[in-house]
């Protein structure tokens, strides 16, 4: 088995329990739940420009919640950025230091933090923890990983997802910066006030202006000017891999081929579970993979493949399972599932089911709140993978049955879709397991456990084909895309 496939490991967190259900509800209660946030690009360049048109951001779970409003960057602005950037040429000692004092602030900031997690993006406090954590550990783990003697790329582009607008965003960052390397930080056009917050700790930690500067747009926009523009010396993406695709024709047109890109995208992840499963077990991981995050995880379960003989008494279980689930405020301690991001995203699940509904094929739905952009979890019969042609990004599982025979048509059923990013399996054979893993392509394989929420330093993240370039975040291969010297490497 690849080494991340065993078990989840030690957390090397240092943040906080979730278990400390007080500490939370502390937390909670001393938020002001209408405090507002404006940020625009201009002083978080290095030279100041003119605000542009301010843009507001709503509360994903109650429309009438004015989040904050951030000034997204102008044209003007991505061009002197990029003129007035800079790399890092402290000595390694010191950006270290400097990442580890980030990951300090960041933690004093918790609550701030947490909240804007939940109003902006979503997050249910159990997410929003595992999401700081998640950032510090990768703020500390690329700063213990930094080496002397390496060429930085140059200037960064940093491009993000909004499911990870705190994680993600300063992983990205914080691989680059301790390469030595400037970054131009673009976040997700609907998650920039997390990403504004955490590069004003990054300043205030002591990254110099130059060298870390934050431009919010539209991708389209400022994405596209950041990843063509000859002057960059390397692009990290993570989001949609149609994106990836994007960029990558846009990169090889416009600068040269030894520019390095390293992108992390979706994937269209299924599980095993045969006849010797625990149901329980595989029940609660069949939950927490498909509907943790309200299913807004690149690493979430989309496709369940059950052994028909069991399949009767395990889907019943499930659907009882799934009846338990709480959809609502993601800042109430009991919510399990929260909002989708925006309009959009829930229309376009909402379409998929309501096709599944037409067909006879809808099992299960939950019902949700009125307000915000909350979507039902749903249950959805499929005859296998093959019947779904792209990533739905929400609470939606697909359940498929299989005899026992039909395992390797299965695995090569899987492995067809062209991704690999996580895949699950709940056996008690270990034979089976290893052969079934030793054919599936992917890049994260969990037994007998859940297929989500990968611990920086002990579980190195990242897929393979569809699923991105390699190599994988938050393991020790990662820094070293970010060197010159390095150029052109296998990713891990
Ligand atoms: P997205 O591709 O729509 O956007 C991601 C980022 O790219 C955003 O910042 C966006 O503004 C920017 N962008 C959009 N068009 C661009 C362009 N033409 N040029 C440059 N930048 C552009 O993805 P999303 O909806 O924000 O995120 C969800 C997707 O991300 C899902 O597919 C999910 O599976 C994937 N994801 C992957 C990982 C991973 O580690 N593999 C992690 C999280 C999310
Ligand atoms: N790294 C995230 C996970 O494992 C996406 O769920």
């Amino acid at each position: 088995l690849k080494p991340e496939a065993i078990f989840p490991g030690r957390t090397n967190s240092q943040g906080f329990d979730l278990c400390d259900v007080t500490t939370l509800q502390k937390i909670a209660a001393a938020r002001d739940p209408f405090e507002r946030h404006e940020w625009s690009a201009g002083p978080m360049l290095a030279v100041q420009t003119a605000p542009t048109q301010a843009m507001h951001r709503f509360n994903p779970a109650c429309p009438d919640d004015l989040v904050g409003t951030v000034r997204d960057a102008s044209f003007a602005d991505v061009e002197t950025a990029i003129a007035g950037a800079t790399i890092w040429d402290a000595p390694v000692a010191e950006r270290a230091a400097t990442l580890l004092r980030a990951a300090d602030l960041m933690e004093d900031a918790h609550g701030e933090l947490f909240a804007l997690l939940a109003r902006e993006a979503g997050k249910t406090l159990a997410d929003a923890v595992g999401e700081l954590r998640e950032a510090v550990d990768f703020l500390r783990y690329y700063a213990g990983q930094a080496v002397e003697g390496t060429q930085p790329c140059g200037i960064f582009t940093c491009i993000s997802p909004w499911n990870f607008p705190l994680a993600i965003f300063c992983g990205q960052i914080s691989a680059a910066l301790a390469m030595g390397n400037g970054v131009l930080a673009k976040p997700a056009e609907q998650s920039p006030l997390v990403g504004a917050r955490a590069v004003e700790i990054l300043h205030q930690a002591g990254v110099p202006r130059s060298v870390l500067q934050y431009l919010p747009g539209q991708g389209a926009v400022v994405g596209a000017a950041l990843s063509s523009d000859a002057r960059i010396g390397g692009v990290c993406f993570t989001g949609s891999t149609g994106t990836a695709m994007r960029i990558n024709t846009a990169m090889a047109n416009g600068m040269s081929p030894s520019v390095p890109l390293i992108a992390e995208t979706g994937g269209l992840n299924a599980m095993i579970v045969d006849s010797t499963a625990l149901p329980e077990q595989a029940v609660r991981d069949i939950v927490v993979s498909a509907f943790q995050s309200a299913g807004q995880r690149c690493s979430a379960l989309r496709v369940l493949y059950v052994q028909q003989d069991v399949a009767p008494s395990l889907l019943r279980m499930l659907e009882g399972a799934m009846d338990e689930l709480v959809t609502g405020n993601p800042w109430h301690l009991s919510t399990d599932i929260g909002p989708v991001i925006d309009g959009p995203a829930r229309d376009k699940i909402e379409a998929h089911v309501a096709v599944a509904e037409s067909e006879g094929r809808l099992r299960k739905r939950l019902s949700t709140p009125q307000i915000g952009n909350f979507t039902g979890a749903a249950l959805i019969e499929v005859s296998g993978i093959e019947a779904l042609s792209e990533e739905i990004f929400g609470p939606v599982l697909h359940v498929a049955t299989f005899r026992a025979r039909d395992l390797d048509r299965v695995v090569d059923a899987i492995n067809a879709q062209g991704y690999g990013l996580t895949f699950g399996m709940h056996s008690r054979i270990d034979d089976r397991v290893e052969q079934v893993c030793a054919r599936l392509h992917a890049g994260n394989i969990y037994i007998n456990r859940n297929q989500i929420g990968a611990i920086v330093g002990s579980q190195p993240f990242g897929g393979e084909g569809l699923s991105g370039t390699g190599p994988k975040a938050g393991g020790p291969n990662y820094l070293p895309r970010f060197a010159a010297a390095s150029r052109g490497s296998e990713a891990s």
